[in-house]
């Protein structure tokens, strides 16, 4: 049935050392939005597909790279990674942006508002070879970031953002992307003309969050926003973000932006198999293959991080476990567990029963 049709694809589940099946990265052809789902070139590098991991710190560590990566996402960006820190050879930093079980194309994300430091880490990630693009944060909304001048305050200094992407770029031959948002608050919605100056600076693909930094993460994703900067990006890749989490939303982005690329955030954490859902493959309706993705989940956490694996899972299970009738108990009762069987045999229960 559903399970035995992907028998190859999904051989990681059982398997650990069975190999990446990147057909899973092209979609079905019985995929509802099969016209919206293509390769995409940044710079020289080709991904799979347009369908992007957004970068999401605490979240997007290695394991969840890789399994997003192994269910459809054809390209993840790291967690915001400290510029400083790298360039203090922060061996944490470090140890987050790079994972054994790393899958490429990959970009690593940094963060800072000093240009010189900027590139000097760009150019010692670039020396390790862990990753295909260097990714800069431009849109950041946490003060601790904001108030160095970094994340979104650089939509506040477009002259110092541009300093950072052709220092940056001068560092590196790895295409150079940003990130952003569409401005700093409901009043200074700048993001055609930002986007302008790191196009202009060398940037070569650009990611826009439909959010204001005021916004943060909150309200509904304004899409209306993005239009206009498919026009300025020209052939370089212009991927929409912010509330995608569903076929249809590929369609209706697409529709009224133009864009190239699609980067999907909360709405994969708890559903890493969305990556599935939109390239059009069914095998996620299967809830003992969700079983297995959640073991295997787990599991990898517990190898990338040893003890502290289940704390830092727990945004992962409330997420799995969102549909569940008793979820809030569930949340109650497990906020503080620290024993992975007690983690796995709530999942297992929950998916399986
Ligand atoms: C917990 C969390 C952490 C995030 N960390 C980062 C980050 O490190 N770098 C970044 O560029 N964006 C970060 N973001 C923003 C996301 O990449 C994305 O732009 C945002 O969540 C909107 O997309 P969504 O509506 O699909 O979630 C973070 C978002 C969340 C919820």
């Amino acid at each position: 049935m559903l399970q035995s049709s992907y028998n190859k694809e999904l051989q990681w589940l059982d398997d650990p050392a069975a190999p990446f099946a990147t057909t899973l990265q092209t979609p079905a052809a019985s995929n509802p939005v099969l016209n919206r789902v293509k390769q995409l070139k940044i710079g020289n590098l080709t991904l799979p597909n347009n369908l992007v991991l957004a970068p999401m710190a605490g979240v997007t560590d290695g394991s969840f790279r890789l399994l997003c990566s192994r269910l459809g996402a054809g390209f993840t960006v790291s967690e915001l990674a400290s510029a400083r820190a790298i360039t203090l050879k922060s061996r944490q930093t470090i140890d987050m942006v790079r994972f054994q079980g790393q899958t490429r194309p990959y970009a690593v994300q940094l963060f800072g508002a000093d240009p010189q430091i900027m590139a000097k880490a760009a150019s010692f990630i670039e020396e390790l070879q862990i990753c295909d693009v260097i990714d800069l944060n431009m849109g950041c909304p946490v003060p601790k970031v904001v108030k160095t001048g970094a994340g979104s305050a650089l939509m506040k200094t477009p002259d110092l953002a541009a300093s950072i992407i052709k220092a940056v770029s001068q560092a590196v031959k790895l295409p150079v992307t940003i990130k952003c948002r569409i401005g700093w608050n409901e009043s200074s919605i700048n993001v055609l003309d930002f986007v302008k100056v790191v196009l202009d600076a060398g940037a070569q693909a650009v990611t826009v969050h439909a959010r204001t930094r005021q916004a943060g993460y909150s309200g509904t994703a304004q899409w209306q926003h993005l239009q206009g900067i498919k026009d300025l990006c020209g052939t370089r890749p212009f991927i929409a973000n912010g509330d995608i989490s569903a076929p249809e939303h590929l369609d209706q982005l697409a529709e009224q932006t133009g864009c190239d690329g699609f980067m999907i955030g909360r709405g994969c954490v708890g559903k890493p198999w969305l990556f599935s859902q939109l390239l059009g493959h069914e095998f996620y309706q299967d809830n003992h293959i969700k079983w297995k993705i959640f073991r295997h989940h787990l599991i990898d956490m517990l190898m990338e991080h040893g003890p502290t694996a289940v704390p830092l899972f727990r945004v992962h299970l409330f997420g799995y476990l969102k549909s569940h009738v008793n979820a809030a108990r569930l949340r109650h009762a497990l906020c503080n567990e620290r024993s992975p069987s007690v983690v796995l045999q709530t999942g297992k229960d929950f998916f399986t029963l």
